[in-house]
């Protein structure tokens, strides 16, 4: 549940998933593959009586709570497993469970969802580089499953854009027809029992417009953050499939279902900015879905999750998944706060006010009230009563069970004329700018401790606050997010996650409606924050890079964003965290994205798509369990299995004992045909590296060469921990990057 939490901190409000009368529920059911391969389109009606024959005979059931409810199929699927869900009993799952063919059933489970400036951040630039290159991602088509679309936003004007390629077979759900353009070539809703593929939200619309947002001029939040907005790829095209409510609930029976109509339809790219908590893969729906979609060449690129800073937090863990955490980037929307002793601290905010308003005002500490500890200092709704707080600014926990704004509102509709709001301790430097209601900001923990000190100290504590608008040009920037899910990698220790980081905070991009409820601006754009916005940013960059290099395969993208990434800040240090310290490899994977480097890697660490197979065996499924995932019968002890970190993936994580442990991986030649290629190691602290041969020497394109690192323990010491480090091949005109995370253990 931490990522549902956290997503409240940062995105939603969330309202319990309805819990419904009947027994039934709806599971998501695994069948083997019937005898006789059905595989083309004509056979996909027997496919579905073949799925029918498993539901229980009697079509209605009386539950034990009375109700009269048929089991019926809610989804069928044919791309993405063999299999089917549907609205069952708990005995007709056992019913089910005897008949031949039957692989399992799991209930179905509900996920969360997890600018103007972060293109030119990102180094990305009108007529040149990458942009130019890659023709600003022309052709290529990124499929969003998220909350839907407003369809009529600017950001999805199809001024300019070409027609949709030959190979889309997607839909616009049908009265959503004519709203569909050459942008949004596609529309479908998986929520149930609504087929409009409206965003009542908010989320789906803003991520869909990081992705491929057309350029929007004078696209700002109450005049902040002012400029053209763009998407990443502002020449792909969008489908969009909506799989959430508007409370931002996905179920995994949806979410297959969109993946399973995504791979017909002929998407591209997948941009997923949902997830939950760690299942094995074959338990995993986005898993389950995304291996078949990798297998058809989709790339497929999800949220790391909001559960941070906490370890082990990290969503969306397959190899064959890009895993997105989150970072600032080098704008900050600057409110200060200044103190009657003249203390001045910085925090974010995205209110502006038409004059800029210094006064001073009395000061309330809406915690002053010691026998309520849990409503009142959060500022809850409701909770604020004393009419002391009339014309005063108000000091505020942050609680992540609430939104921002509505904390922001409580003060408002409590009669006070300001809001200064205290962050998590956690949240260390992490602040969120939001369009609030009020005059409002977030400071620091450790600058609202201060604030509070001064408030203890004076009768007649008073502040002002100062809105400073857009700030370009922030130096220690990234800044790992405090909410961006870390790692290990729980469901395969073996294989480094998150896997590289992007745009998460404070990111401008499209909205459904005007945010400032003041009514003052027509302004159709937010501020958010979370891993739900990194993810798209990357879904962009490899719809450009697919457009730059249409040959090249998801395995091979995901190693040139990885190999080539920033591991220094714009000061040239490395990369922080919210702490203000070095972040870690389980904070930034292989470090921050950098597209211009990513679309010309030198090298690539191709996985062949064949070696998933020994992969998953050696993650010790059984041989259902590999076969869910493979939609194929699979005896694991004939396939010669492999340890996780034997995975040909651009980047190590191994767990450390007395005995040394010998890979190989395979590295493609793309950079220039003859090149020579010279390691270089900075060994993770206690443990030796060893790679061999140390020169890799390539006479053609794609030609592979194989080499072989030996990881070895070089102290005694009893202690367990975690070291990093890294291996580098350098040319003379490329640097091909894989970081090296060392779990050292006493054995
Ligand atoms: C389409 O139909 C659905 C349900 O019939 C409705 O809720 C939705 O508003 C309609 N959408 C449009 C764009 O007309
Ligand atoms: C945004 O910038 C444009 C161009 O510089 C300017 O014309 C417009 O007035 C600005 N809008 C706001 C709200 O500041
Ligand atoms: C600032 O706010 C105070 C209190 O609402 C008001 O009296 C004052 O006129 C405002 N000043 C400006 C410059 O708007
Ligand atoms: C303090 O909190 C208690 C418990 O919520 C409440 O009953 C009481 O009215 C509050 N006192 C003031 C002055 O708001
Ligand atoms: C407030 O001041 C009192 C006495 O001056 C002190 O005992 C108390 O610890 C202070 N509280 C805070 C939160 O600083
Ligand atoms: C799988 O089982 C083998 C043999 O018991 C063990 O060495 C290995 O660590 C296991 N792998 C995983 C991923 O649990
Ligand atoms: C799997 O292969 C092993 C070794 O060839 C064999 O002994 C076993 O019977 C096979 N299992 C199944 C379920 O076919
Ligand atoms: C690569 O070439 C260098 C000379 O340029 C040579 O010394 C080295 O042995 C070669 N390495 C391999 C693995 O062929
Ligand atoms: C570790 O201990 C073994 C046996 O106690 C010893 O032979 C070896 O030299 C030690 N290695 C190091 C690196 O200290």
């Amino acid at each position: 549940m931490g990522f549902l939490k956290i997503l409240l901190i940062f995105i939603f409000c969330s309202f319990p998933w309805p819990s419904t009368q009947s027994d039934f529920e709806t599971y998501i059911v695994h069948v083997e593959s019937p005898e006789n391969q059905i595989s083309t389109q004509s056979l996909l009606m027997d496919l579905e009586s073949y799925y029918l024959s498993f539901l229980p005979k009697s079509t209605t059931t009386i539950s034990s709570s009375g109700n009269e409810e048929p089991a019926r199929m809610i989804y069928s699927y044919h791309n993405v497993m063999k299999g089917f869900a549907a609205r069952l009993t708990t005995s007709q799952v056992k019913e089910m469970e005897t008949k031949p063919g039957f692989v399992s059933a799991q209930k179905q489970r509900i996920l969360s969802l997890q600018t103007t400036h972060t293109p030119s951040f990102l180094g990305l630039q009108q007529s040149m580089g990458l942009w130019k290159d890659s023709n600003y991602g022309k052709g290529v088509i990124i499929g969003v499953l998220d909350t839907g679309i407003v369809p009529d936003h600017p950001s999805f004007s199809d001024v300019g854009m070409p027609p949709p390629p030959a190979k889309w077979k997607g839909v616009c759900e049908s009265n959503f027809t004519s709203k569909c353009n050459n942008k949004l070539i596609g529309a479908r809703s998986y929520e149930h029992g609504n087929d409009s593929p409206v965003d009542k939200n908010g989320h789906g619309t803003h991520t869909a417009g990081t992705a491929a947002g057309a350029f929007v001029k004078d696209a700002n939040v109450f005049g902040n953050a002012n400029g053209t907005a763009v998407g990443i790829a502002p020449l792909a095209h969008i489908a969009v499939y909506k799989v959430c409510n508007s409370d931002g609930q996905c179920s995994d029976s949806a979410i297959l279902a969109a993946m399973d109509a995504a791979i017909d339809d002929g998407v591209d790219i997948l941009s997923i900015s949902l997830g939950g908590s760690t299942k094995p893969f074959h338990e995993d729906g986005i898993a389950l879905a995304s291996y078949s979609a990798t297998e058809r060449g989709i790339f497929v690129s999800a949220a790391a999750g909001n559960s941070g800073p906490s370890l082990r937090t990290v969503a969306n863990e397959a190899p064959w998944i890009l895993t997105v955490g989150a970072s600032t980037h080098d704008r900050k929307l600057k409110a200060t706060v200044k103190l009657g002793n003249k203390e001045e601290f910085e925090g974010e905010s995205a209110y502006h006010p038409k004059t800029s308003n210094s006064t001073f005002f009395a000061l309330y500490d809406a915690g002053k009230n010691e026998s309520d500890q849990f409503d009142a200092p959060f500022c809850r709704p409701g909770s604020l009563t004393d009419p002391a707080i009339k014309g005063k600014i108000v000091v505020c926990l942050r609680s992540g069970s609430l939104l921002r704004v509505d904390q922001g509102q409580s003060v408002k509709d409590a009669g006070g004329v300001g809001m200064i709001l205290i962050n998590e301790q956690q949240d260390g430097v992490t602040k969120s700018a939001e369009a609030h209601v009020l005059p409002a900001l977030d400071v620091s923990n450790a600058d609202g401790k201060k604030i509070l000190a001064y408030m203890n100290s004076t009768s007649n504590p008073v502040a002002s606050i100062t809105f400073r608008g857009t700030v370009i040009g922030e130096k220690n920037t990234p800044i790992v997010a405090s909410f961006s899910s870390r790692g290990p990698n729980v469901a395969s220790p073996g294989i480094l996650k998150p896997d590289l980081i992007g745009p998460g905070v404070n990111v401008l991009a499209a909205w459904p409606t005007p945010v400032d409820n003041n009514k003052n601006t027509k302004s159709t754009f937010n501020v958010i924050s979370g891993t739900s916005m990194s993810c798209p940013h990357l879904s962009g960059i490899a719809a450009l890079l697919k457009s730059a290099h249409p040959d090249w395969s998801p395995a091979a993208i995901k190693s040139a964003m990885m190999t080539t990434t920033d591991t220094l800040n714009l000061a040239k240090n490395p990369i922080l965290d919210e702490r203000l310290i070095p972040a870690n490899i389980f904070a930034i994977g292989a470090g921050h994205i950098n597209p211009l480097r990513a679309s010309d890697p030198g090298l690539i660490y191709d996985t062949p798509f064949d070696d998933y197979v020994p992969y998953l065996c050696g993650l010790n499924y059984t041989n259902r369990e590999v076969g869910k995932l493979l939609q194929r019968k699979v005896n694991c002890s004939e396939v010669k299995s492999i340890p996780e970190e034997q995975l040909n993936y651009p980047s190590f994580s191994i767990r450390l004992g007395s005995t040394p442990q010998t890979y190989t991986r395979t590295v493609t030649n793309i950079g220039d045909a003859r090149s020579s290629y010279k390691v270089e190691v900075v060994s993770p602290k206690g443990v030796s590296v060893k790679v061999k041969p140390s020169k890799l020497n390539f006479t053609m394109l794609n030609q592979k060469l194989t080499y072989q690192v030996t990881f070895s323990k070089t102290t005694n010491s009893s202690k367990d921990g975690d070291v990093e480090g890294f291996l580098k091949w350098n040319s003379n005109r490329h640097s091909v990057r894989s970081p090296i995370a060392v779990r050292l253990s006493a054995e």
